[in-house]
């Protein structure tokens, strides 16, 4: 197979299901070139090695023209400045210093976990919303909705305002992932007049949170004066947008997939219904074996980097292969079985280094109340179909919709 081939492949939907034989061809190389400027990085320690290398730049303004292309496309056309995870030091970590203030230790230990009671009863609505249907999509009626409603939350949007705030997460979110057939042009427009209305919507919300603050996160972020000064309107709502937009479709898929992976794995489902506590390490498990985001498409190298008897010249494009660097054997004994019990479980579902997905205490607990309540609460769960149908997006994989059956709704 040549190189070539196999990078078409894996972008091709035919393959969206089960992209894992291509990954495991791909290590062969460890790292491979592809055309003149790009570089597919799908091997563990390589993956890691680069995440936590200097030399390597999340700016899509270091991006070949070429390789921006469509991936970015979404996001040079928006009025905001980048954010921060199209950001490299210093800019990068004074914004994320700031925002992980009101989020996470040190200044904020608690908020997380100050969330998890009315986590619990989201999750709890959204399945009573199930009423007497004996078939549910795990998509569409609680995968998709139950982020949004968090972030919501997370923000302090106004509860009246939350249907609005969800029908741009929505748009914005079609946008990342266009279908087959449909107009681009227009799909463009209409992800473009989501962004903006979001926007306006968010520069309300700034301003009345300014003049009236809350306990909630944006309050905090627009009246904070640190050490790093203060944020800028127009960071404020790139960051704002950040936190809706990196925090959707990922936990969507992460609970679909879980869900996937459960119901093809009975054993473990009857495990986790009567042990709560297994959802831990399955969220880490199934970080691993199913993560939502696969592969991170746009690092550009700032020098020559020698690394697995390549060298990646300055100014090349890298592709960092999350989901193969799951499975390399090398670093994880029978990667492709899904093992809850596994020791040792180090996985680059989150990325690594400087850019580590910020959310990740809050996606895990997102996921793991999801599973255990939708586990404990279906009687007789069973997939409608395997494999389900996918989204096209190959770098966010997951289905887009997961019909499953049950005998009824334990209380
Ligand atoms: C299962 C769910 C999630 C997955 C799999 C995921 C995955 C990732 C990954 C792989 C990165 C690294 C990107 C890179 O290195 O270029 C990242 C970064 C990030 N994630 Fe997540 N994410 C999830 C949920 C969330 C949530 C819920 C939030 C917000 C509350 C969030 C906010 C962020 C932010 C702000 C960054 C950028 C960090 C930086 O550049 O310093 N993520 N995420």
């Amino acid at each position: 197979m040549t190189q070539e081939t196999l990078l078409r492949q894996i972008i091709d939907y035919d393959n969206r299901a089960d992209p894992y034989p291509l990954y495991a061809e791909l290590r062969k190389t460890p790292v491979r070139q592809e055309g003149d400027e790009l570089f597919v990085v799908s091997t563990y320690w390589e993956i890691k090695s680069l995440l936590h290398d200097p030399r390597i730049s999340s700016d899509a303004r270091n991006l070949s023209p070429g390789a921006a292309g469509t991936l970015l496309q979404e996001e040079e056309a928006s009025p905001l400045p980048p954010s921060f995870l199209r950001l490299d030091p210093p800019e990068h970590d004074r914004l994320r210093r700031m925002t992980m203030r009101p989020f996470g230790p040190p200044e904020t230990p608690r908020r997380i976990h100050n969330m998890r009671g009315e986590l619990a009863r989201i999750v709890t609505d959204l399945i009573d919303g199930f009423g007497d249907r004996k078939q549910v999509d795990i998509v569409d009626d609680f995968s998709y909705p139950f982020p949004v409603t968090v972030i919501c939350r997370l923000l302090g949007v106004p509860r009246e305002d939350e249907a609005r705030f969800h029908t741009w997460a929505d748009t914005i979110a079609a946008g990342l992932d266009p279908a087959p057939g449909q107009d681009a042009g227009e799909q463009h427009r209409v992800t473009q007049q989501a962004r903006t209305e979001l926007g306006m919507y968010l520069s309300g919300l700034i301003d009345e949170r300014s003049g009236a603050p809350g306990d909630d996160m944006l309050s905090e972020l627009v009246t904070q004066h640190g050490p790093d000064g203060q944020m800028t309107r127009a960071e404020l709502l790139s960051t704002a947008s950040l936190l809706l937009i990196a925090g959707h479709e990922t936990t969507v898929n992460l609970i679909t997939n879980g869900m996937l992976t459960l119901l093809r794995n009975p054993e473990v489902l009857g495990r986790l219904r009567e042990d709560a506590r297994l959802a831990v390490p399955l969220v880490e498990e199934l970080l691993r074996f199913e993560p939502p985001v696969q592969l991170l498409p746009q690092r550009t190298t700032l020098a020559d980097i020698d690394i697995a008897g390549t060298t990646i010249p300055e100014g090349a494009s890298v592709w960092l292969v999350l989901a193969s660097g799951n499975r390399d054997p090398q670093r994880f004994p029978d990667p492709d079985r899904f093992d809850p019990d596994r020791k040792d479980i180090q996985h680059l579902g989150f990325g690594s280094g400087i850019h580590n997905c910020f959310g990740a205490p809050l996606a895990r607990l997102e996921a793991q109340l999801a599973l255990t309540e939708l586990t404990r609460r279906l009687d007789g769960p069973r997939l409608v179909e395997d494999p389900p149908p996918y989204r096209q997006n190959a770098v966010l994989r997951g289905p887009r919709h997961l019909n499953v059956a049950f005998d009824g709704l334990r209380s």
